[in-house]
């Protein structure tokens, strides 16, 4: 039965089908209408009320309950209609178009569907037409709503949607750009996957879901008949089973078009939930705790993901190397400030305490990037960890042995000392993983690690040039070994004394300067025997580790911004609050005092085995020193702030030894003296280290000018800094980074008295 103006209309040629008028395709033409879409669009239904209902609701132009009257003249068919009666129409399709018509290069007719699992419906068309047409482009678009019928229709059902097609090897790509555009139109963002991906990934997302929600539902209904209980739930009952009022006959359909691909997603569910149930019953609440914090965070970073306002977006935003930070020139630096915890300490708290028996709380823990992606790895391997909330986190250490593998690669942003340490710790384990990170990381060196970690009897496969990821083969015998440093890296020696925990043997690593000892000094904090004898430390494997309480002290790296502010400002005066001076970190305390800084400590004391104090700084004319060779070690994340001390102090200062600095979150020397070179700061670079210029007395020490970053956090912060004896604005680019080590820097900047904003760009800007 014909309705409406169906046929011989001008526009004949180029008219869409939708075959099926329900909510999906009355929303389709609803949207399509909606952005201006002119040309005419009919409807098959066996429904003729609802073909009725969309033309009086201008959705269609005209309908029809037989679909070989629809066909001709139609150059996109869309077919909406349940999985399962797709045989059919399939079938009545073949037999409509005219030979040809939906094959070749660029053909005649493209046709597209909207079904909820793709292997199913492309089986019906390879049976309808004896092999799939080059114009048949199956579709999926993931939206929909628990109404149905074309009154539900909504114009934005699409939009900021995706669509996922799935095109074979030989679909026409005019095909697929028809349809791709067909779904642009409608504000959907379109995505290509394979059939069978597209089916599993749909069983776990969307089917299994939906199964869950119909059955918790109807057993509780069983339960209770008169429907009693129903009338005391609260929102999480009604969150949970909103999909429960889903049409039943469509998932009753989807259901059985992709059987094995929910069957398999089930399977997997009911594993889980049989662990849950374990631990339910045992009373094992670190387990409980263990699954519901990675669900947890995982939500919300799902969240996140949906949600465009939140800081996973701005934190995507920013990534894309958006955000700038803006400093006037001149400002002051008074004031007494606390900088958040030692990024080294975070790190390694996270790492024993995991690795203990018993829980451990961390206080001071800094709340940067790469300190959390520590912590979300351990999460990632099955520990429980409570925060953080204001620097504190609750560990629920789960022994030497009781890491879990993680279900894909642990990923650690831009944190080269994760990545490092976790080398050693997890070249002991028993399981596979793989380490990736941020593309900074991804270009530094890791054959450091990845070669004694071998000699170890580690199997670890790097990229190119010893690069990540990393792939460590579990279960592998470790023995001890001794090991000459070629280089000072608290890293290696740290990832070594890790891998050491796991070894047979003695584990002995001698380094050629002193390094920061943070590690050994946890592991005897957490009961672990460490020796030391001159340059060379060493443990015995096999042992175990106690949680014991961590205070974190404030980082004296992020200290040093604020230091070296102070020392080069006239007038200034700051205290820096419970500041970490262990002596393999006071480099920079005491490069400052030969600088001539007036510097003071005040308060000494011992947290947790860390020395702490408070440092009190006020201005005083520096003067440019050779750096003493043994300093570098000590000072070694200090130097980008320290170069902006050199350049505002009278006379030449010198850096040598400190090649390391090439590779750090970016080559450090270069990047400082191409900044330099901007503000016009006279200097020469050398391979290991660089002679500046300082400006001596003149208030304006030097210009200013826009500075990439390189993503480096460091060179980002020591260029505000620059900004206090600068003659005009700096503005430095690509600062997202900043919050790996220190979170909040501009705002506690403009605390002491720095005059600096930030600045983010949209994205696509
Ligand atoms: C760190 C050691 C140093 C340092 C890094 C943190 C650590 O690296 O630069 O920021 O926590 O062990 P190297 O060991 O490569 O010198």
């Amino acid at each position: 039965m014909a309705v409406g103006n169906a046929h011989g209309e001008p526009s004949a040629e180029s008219r869409i089908l939708i075959v099926g008028l329900g909510l999906i395709g009355g929303s389709l033409a609803a949207a399509l209408r909606a952005s201006g879409h002119e040309r005419s669009i009919v409807a098959c239904d066996p429904d003729a009320a609802e073909i009725e209902r969309g033309i009086q609701m201008g959705l269609i132009d005209g309908g029809d309950t037989r679909l070989a009257p629809l066909v001709e003249g139609a150059s996109l068919i869309v077919l909406a209609v349940p999985v399962l009666a797709m045989r059919g129409v399939m079938a009545d399709l073949a037999a409509a178009l005219p030979k040809g018509a939906v094959s070749g290069a660029a053909p005649r007719v493209v046709i597209t569907d909207v079904g909820s699992t793709k292997a199913a419906v492309r089986d019906c068309a390879l049976a309808a037409f004896g092999e799939l047409p080059a114009g048949l482009v199956l579709g999926h678009p993931i939206a929909g709503s628990e109404k149905s019928g074309v009154a539900a229709s909504d114009p934005r059902l699409y939009a900021n949607h995706k669509v996922i097609l799935t095109p074979a090897a030989d679909t026409a790509p005019a095909a697929v750009a028809r349809v791709r555009a067909l779904w642009q139109v409608c504000g959907a963002e379109v995505l290509e996957m394979e059939v069978e991906r597209h089916d599993q990934v749909l069983a776990r997302t969307s089917h299994l879901p939906h199964l869950l929600a119909f059955s918790l539902v109807d057993t509780l209904a069983r339960q209770d008949e008169r429907l009693d209980i129903f009338r005391y739930a609260a929102g999480g009952f009604r969150d949970f089973t909103r999909i429960a009022g889903s049409d039943p006959v469509m998932w009753r359909d989807i259901f059985t078009a992709n059987r094995d691909a929910v069957l398999a997603a089930l399977d997997d569910f009911e594993a889980g939930l049989g662990r849950l149930r374990r631990a339910v019953e045992a009373g094992d609440g670190d387990a409980m705790l263990a699954t519901f914090d990675r669900a947890s965070h995982a939500r919300h970073y799902f969240d996140s993901l949906l949600n465009q306002t939140s800081y996973q977006a701005e934190y995507q935003m920013q990534r894309q190397g958006k955000l700038s930070f803006r400093a006037a020139p001149g400002g002051r630096v008074a004031g007494r400030i606390r900088v958040p915890g030692d990024k080294s300490i975070s790190h390694r708290s996270i790492m024993l305490g995991a690795l203990a028996e018993g829980v451990t709380e961390v206080k001071g823990f800094l709340e940067g990037e790469d300190s959390l992606a520590t912590l979300q790895a351990f999460r990632e391997m099955g520990v429980a960890i409570e925060g953080p909330h204001q620097g504190r986190v609750t560990v629920h250490g789960v022994g030497m042995h009781g890491l879990k593998a993680p279900s894909g690669p642990l990923y650690v942003g831009n944190a080269g000392t994760a990545m490092r340490l976790f080398a050693g710790l997890l070249a002991g384990q028993g399981f596979d993983t793989e380490l990736i990170g941020d593309a900074s990381l991804t270009k530094r060196p890791m054959g450091r690690v990845a070669d004694p970690l071998r000699l170890m009897g580690a199997k670890i496969d790097t990229a190119e040039g010893g690069r990540p990821p990393l792939k460590i083969r579990g279960g592998q015998k470790l023995k001890g070994i001794t090991y000459d440093m070629p280089m000072a890296s608290a890293q290696v020696k740290s990832c070594l004394l890790l891998a050491g925990l796991y070894a047979e043997g003695e584990t002995r690593v001698r380094e050629p300067a002193p390094t920061r000892d943070h590690t050994e000094r946890m592991l005897t904090g957490f009961g672990y025997e460490v020796h030391r004898d001159g340059d060379t430390c060493w443990l015995q494997g096999g042992g175990k580790l106690a949680a014991a309480p961590i205070d974190v002290p404030a980082d004296i790296s992020s200290a040093t911004f604020f230091l070296v502010a102070a020392a080069i400002t006239p007038g200034s005066n700051l205290l820096l609050e419970h500041v970490g001076i262990n002596p393999t970190r006071i480099g920079v305390i005491n490069i400052l005092k030969l600088m001539g800084a007036d510097l003071r400590l005040t308060n000494e004391r011992e947290v947790g085995g860390e020395p702490v104090a408070d440092l009190h700084i006020r201005y005083t004319p520096l003067k440019g020193i050779d750096i003493p060779l043994d300093q570098v070690p000590l000072a070694i994340d200090e130097f980008p702030a320290l170069f902006i001390a050199a350049a505002s102090a009278n006379g030449v200062t010198r850096l040598r030894g400190a090649e390391e600095l090439r590779v750090k979150e970016s080559d450090r020397i270069q990047a400082m003296a191409d900044g330099l070179a901007i503000i016009g700061v006279e200097h020469t670079v050398v391979e290991d280290g660089i002679d500046i210029v300082g400006a001596g007395d003149r208030e304006v020490a030097y210009g200013g000018g826009r500075i990439d970053s390189l993503g480096d956090h460091r060179i980002a912060m020591a260029f505000v800094v620059a900004s206090l004896r600068a003659g005009d604005e700096i503005v430095i680019d690509d600062c997202a980074n900043v919050a790996t080590s220190f979170p909040g820097f501009t705002e506690l900047a403009r605390v002491v008295g720095l005059r600096v904003s930030e600045e983010t760009q949209e994205v696509g800007a």
